[in-house]
């Protein structure tokens, strides 16, 4: 409990996000099931329990995608076309950029898109100081919407985007798909376009990775909970509140939900939100792909497989797809 009026000025949401996350919240908590998308997962707070969640002993993704990039990145580099502006698409704290960085790819400008602003701006700055010959235009925006580059982007000769991390995991195939189409038409003419991709596995390493026994992913899960709280005026009780992670195999994904430990009625903007005992907000999905069905995805939409590698235990992939522009693929990208 406490102040929340001063701690909504430590942490001020932007009228229109804040309109957003108050919209999607209340429409998310209004239906059955409950649901909140999970890019609301990462205000300060939960971008840095992020951080903790990729060096966890269990959240293989992050180590094994760092992996293949440090293996690869002198071979990513050369499919960097001379003069391109790298665009990352939720880029965080940018340590994949680092590496593809270190792989000397000739570029006018780096472009981290994330919504966590505060993240951004701060690695922004250290960025500057580690590649000083490099232009960093940090972009504060929504990747799920469409979105403006920097003009130094736009004049580039070409623009390459880089998705690490399986964040394309976290969209619905179908959102998935309109998301390389937007990416197609943000990133235009030449493109290329890097894909951090999780892969299928055995249920058991899933199912670690998204129950760590320290609790991280439990605490960003519920993280969610005090940001509303915080934010929207939210009168959620944390313990009364259980973070459950699961990989649902008929549909290749992880699930993460709060389940509500007691029948119970709960304030949110203004609103009153009751729960059954035990029933849950789903608050994330995360899709897991093959090298094949990520592939078939991006070619639906225009974008052509052209390199992919793999950890030697192939538990997380990099695909790297060329915007196809012939006319018949230029009309696919033009689709629903
Ligand atoms: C950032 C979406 C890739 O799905 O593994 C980690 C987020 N959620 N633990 C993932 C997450 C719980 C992560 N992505």
């Amino acid at each position: 409990m406490g102040e929340p009026a001063r701690k909504v000025e430590q942490n001020p949401l932007q009228g229109e996000q804040h309109s957003a996350f108050t919209a999607d919240v209340l429409e998310g908590l209004s239906g059955t099931p409950k649901q909140i998308p999970p890019k609301y997962f990462y205000d300060e707070a939960g971008s840095a329990l992020f951080e903790r969640i990729t060096d966890l002993p269990e959240y293989y993704p992050t180590r094994s995608e760092m992996r293949i990039l440090r293996r690869h990145a002198a071979d990513i580099a050369r499919l960097v076309p001379p003069g391109a502006a790298l665009i990352e698409f939720g880029s965080g704290s940018s340590k994949k950029a680092r590496v593809l960085l270190r792989g000397k790819p000739a570029l006018s400008a780096y472009v981290p898109v994330d919504i966590c602003g505060e993240m951004i701006e701060r690695e922004a700055a250290e960025l500057r100081a580690d590649f000083p010959q490099l232009k960093v235009l940090p972009v504060t925006a929504d990747i799920s919407k469409p979105f403006d580059i920097p003009a130094v982007a736009a004049a580039a000769p070409v623009r390459v985007g880089f998705f690490p991390g399986s964040t394309i995991g976290n969209f619905e195939p179908h959102e998935a798909a309109s998301f390389l189409r937007n990416a197609a038409q943000i990133l235009g003419r030449g493109a290329v376009l890097i894909v951090g991709v999780d892969l299928i596995k055995s249920t058991e390493v899933l199912h670690a990775a998204y129950n760590d026994s320290a609790g991280i992913t439990a605490a960003f899960n519920l993280n969610l909970l005090k940001r509303i709280n915080r934010d929207l005026g939210g009168t959620f009780r944390l313990e009364t509140f259980e973070h459950h992670a699961f990989y649902n195999r008929e549909r290749n994904r992880i699930e993460m939900h709060l389940a509500s430990l007691k029948r119970q009625k709960v304030r949110v903007a203004g609103q009153t939100i009751d729960f059954r005992a035990g029933e849950t907000i789903h608050t994330e999905n995360s899709y897991k792909y093959s090298v094949a069905s990520l592939g078939a995805l991006a070619r639906g939409v225009g974008w052509l497989p052209v390199a992919s590698w793999t950890d030697s235990r192939k538990y997380f992939s990099i695909q790297v797809f060329n915007l196809a522009s012939d006319r018949r693929a230029a009309e696919g990208l033009a689709g629903p």
